[in-house]
């Protein structure tokens, strides 16, 4: 396994599928992760839960409430979508100076079709970075199913398309992703291209509802 720095990562809305698959397989890599919940009661329910399936592999979950997760360096939005820009109008001042991590995918279901409602900035991650003008805003981890990341029996199989503006932060979101065996960090570029993760978000979960399937992104070299 490659060398990785441990880090100290915030998660904000951990209590939903998303964010304890993602804080548990963080803090089985050695990652110590608070555990951030709007009542610190239900964070400290679910970490509860996850310690008794997963015992000292996840000795690094520390419930807290969302404002004390916003004390990491590294701070990964995974309230539900519709509730990211309130949260964040909320934590900005806490979040000034931090990563700010994105993987909310805003979309509607319409029959057997789902599509992304995008707002004005272009992108769900773009309004974020235009509401906290003084955090480093990156997105990850839009494509990759919540079940995947929470059975930690199971190896990961997914690639991670990593974005922002800050080299220094999409860097460092690479390196956190790829602490996680087999769970490979692809640098995609700028947050101008948070539009099409998001859109594809929209298009993943459609072939899987139309092909009954549970496919996640994988790219293949040729
Ligand atoms: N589920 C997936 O497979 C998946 C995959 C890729 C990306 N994502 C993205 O990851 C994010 C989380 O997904 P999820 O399925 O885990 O979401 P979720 O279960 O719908 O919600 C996650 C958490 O958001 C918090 N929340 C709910 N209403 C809120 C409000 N009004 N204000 C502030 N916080 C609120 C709740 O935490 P508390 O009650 O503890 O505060 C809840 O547990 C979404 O943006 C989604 O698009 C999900």
């Amino acid at each position: 396994m490659e060398q990785f720095r441990p880090m100290r990562i915030g998660i904000l809305g951990a209590t939903g599928p998303a964010g304890a698959g993602l804080a548990a397989r963080l803090a089985s890599v050695g990652h110590e992760v608070l555990f951030g919940s709007r009542a610190v009661d239900k964070a400290k329910t679910a970490v509860d839960q996850l310690q008794a399936q997963w015992g000292e592999r996840v000795n690094g979950l520390i419930p807290c409430d969302n404002a004390w997760a916003c004390d990491a360096p590294v701070v990964i939005l995974a309230v539900n979508a519709d509730s990211v820009i309130p949260t964040v109008r909320e934590q900005a001042e806490r979040l000034a100076g931090k990563i700010v991590v994105s993987m909310a995918n805003n979309l509607t279901r319409n029959g057997n079709e789902f599509n992304a409602v995008l707002p004005p900035h272009g992108s769900v991650a773009a309004e974020i970075q235009a509401l906290l003008w003084r955090s480093r805003v990156v997105t990850a981890f839009h494509l990759v199913p919540a079940a995947e990341f929470a059975d930690l029996n199971h190896s990961m199989e997914s690639d991670v398309v990593v974005l922002g503006d800050d080299d220094e932060a999409r860097e460092a979101l690479m390196e956190i992703t790829a602490s996680i065996p087999n769970l490979r960090a692809l640098d995609g570029g700028s947050l101008r291209n948070a539009v099409g993760m998001e859109t594809f978000a929209a298009v993943l979960l459609t072939i899987n509802v139309r092909h009954k399937m549970k496919a996640s992104l994988r790219l293949t070299t040729i």
